[in-house]
């Protein structure tokens, strides 16, 4: 049954994109946890800036340039109450979630040494690992892993064995890319402050659904990339504790983040500026804030309410075709859901789907020992968003059925 408050027909006409046709066909999206699409207020925020105040930022002492400063501060701003930071100067901009946890990771390489352990769950993005390997490479740290089980829950009970006082950092996503698990941030957040770690969350998947409050959550360090969550790509935040972006030496040098520059010695600006080296993405970062807007103007309870719907139904739906298997049953989940359909390969229903102009995302989702976990190469992922139709699941359902039958 359809509770929900939005009105998606109308909500649709903001996306232009929505209006176009993939072979022959309507488009039905469902690739919105890779890309989110993009709204007309978001796009009219780009050409309004290229059209009328394109300059550097901290820059120039004319007009162009102090209004395109002021609008890039005004973001740092409205992310900043977005997430509830205590300050401006703890959102930095970086170009999406990979360069915030870059950032982090390259940071503690001056702080952690070859007895310290780091943990990272079991069902992270590439992303949430690799810098953390590189890290382990330079300090000669350990990297551990936070098991999960079969629905793609992590095993809290083992968490909790796996910390104590030598672990210095716990990463884990907000949201699973792959499965959509809701992971319990609080209680991993508190347990990590308990023995003195420093706790990262990948906010990527999570910030489109779940408005996170940083201070109420204690967390040391959040990322977010805005072409998740309605706006453009190459262009993202981290959020972290004032405290720990002073303590971390800057990531890049450059032009922007320093303070005075002489052949025998450079000092550095202070924050926000110390991590934004060179001239950033300026209307990448104007445009993310005209996404917040939108998506604030909708209401992000009224948006999760209804993808669950839409979760629901759809879950309901794909369950009914013989042989399908979800994978990722979570208790607590977004609007994900990652299938195969016995032996056929993801690939192959994938590609006949599109032929239907039904975009999902197939393979491992950046995820590979998510695939290693469940023994399989990889899996067909359909990922909703608020402008998605219950019609739409339904042209999933039956475009699975007829790849299904062609395959056979
Ligand atoms: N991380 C993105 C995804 O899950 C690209 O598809």
């Amino acid at each position: 049954m359809i509770e929900t408050t939005l009105d998606i027909a109308t909500l649709r006409k903001d996306f232009p994109i929505l209006e176009r046709k993939v072979y022959g066909y309507p488009l039905v999206y469902l690739d919105n946890a890779a890309t989110s699409q993009t709204p007309q207020a978001v796009i009219d925020s780009i050409v309004d800036y290229y059209s009328s105040y394109n300059a550097n930022i901290h820059r120039g002492v004319h007009a162009l340039s102090q209004e395109a400063t002021d609008a890039y501060e005004q973001v740092r701003k409205k992310l900043k109450r977005h997430f509830n930071a205590g300050k401006d100067h703890e959102i930095i901009f970086t170009s999406g979630t990979t360069h915030s946890i870059n950032l982090v990771a390259s940071g503690f390489a001056s702080i952690l040494n070859k007895d310290d352990e780091i943990l990272v769950s079991a069902m992270e993005h590439h992303s949430n690992i690799v810098p953390w390997q590189m890290l382990c490479e330079k300090t000669g740290a350990k990297l551990r892993v936070i098991p999960m089980d079969e629905s793609g829950d992590l095993l809290m009970d083992k968490y909790e064995q796996l910390l104590h006082e030598r672990t210095k950092l716990v990463f884990c996503n907000h949201v699973s890319n792959a499965l959509g698990t809701i992971n319990p941030i609080e209680e991993i957040i508190n347990k990590a402050h308990a023995v003195g770690a420093a706790v990262l969350i990948d906010g990527a998947q999570a910030a489109a659904h779940i408005v996170a409050d940083v201070q109420a959550l204690d967390v040391d360090f959040y990322t977010a990339s805005a072409h998740k969550m309605c706006g453009p790509t190459g262009i993202g935040m981290l959020y972290g504790k004032e405290e720990w972006l002073r303590r971390l030496p800057p990531y890049q040098g450059g032009g922007e983040m320093i303070a005075e520059v002489s052949f025998e010695k450079t000092t550095y600006a202070d924050l926000p500026h110390k991590f934004e080296a060179g001239t950033p993405n300026i209307c990448g970062a104007i445009a993310f804030g005209a996404a917040l807007d939108y998506m604030n103007n909708i209401g992000f309870e009224a948006i999760a309410q209804y993808e669950e719907e839409l979760l629901n139904y759809a879950t309901a739906q794909l369950l009914q075709i013989e042989g399908l298997r979800i994978y990722g049953t979570a208790r607590h989940k977004t609007s994900v859901i990652s299938f195969n359909v016995g032996e056929m390969h993801p690939y192959d229903i994938g590609t006949i789907l599109d032929k239907m102009g039904i975009a999902v995302r197939t393979g491992h989702h950046c995820a590979q020992p998510i695939m290693d976990f469940y023994q399989i190469p990889g899996t067909i992922r359909a990922s909703f968003s608020f402008y998605n139709t219950m019609e739409e699941v339904d042209m999933l359902a039956a475009g699975i059925k007829k790849a299904v039958a062609m395959l056979s």
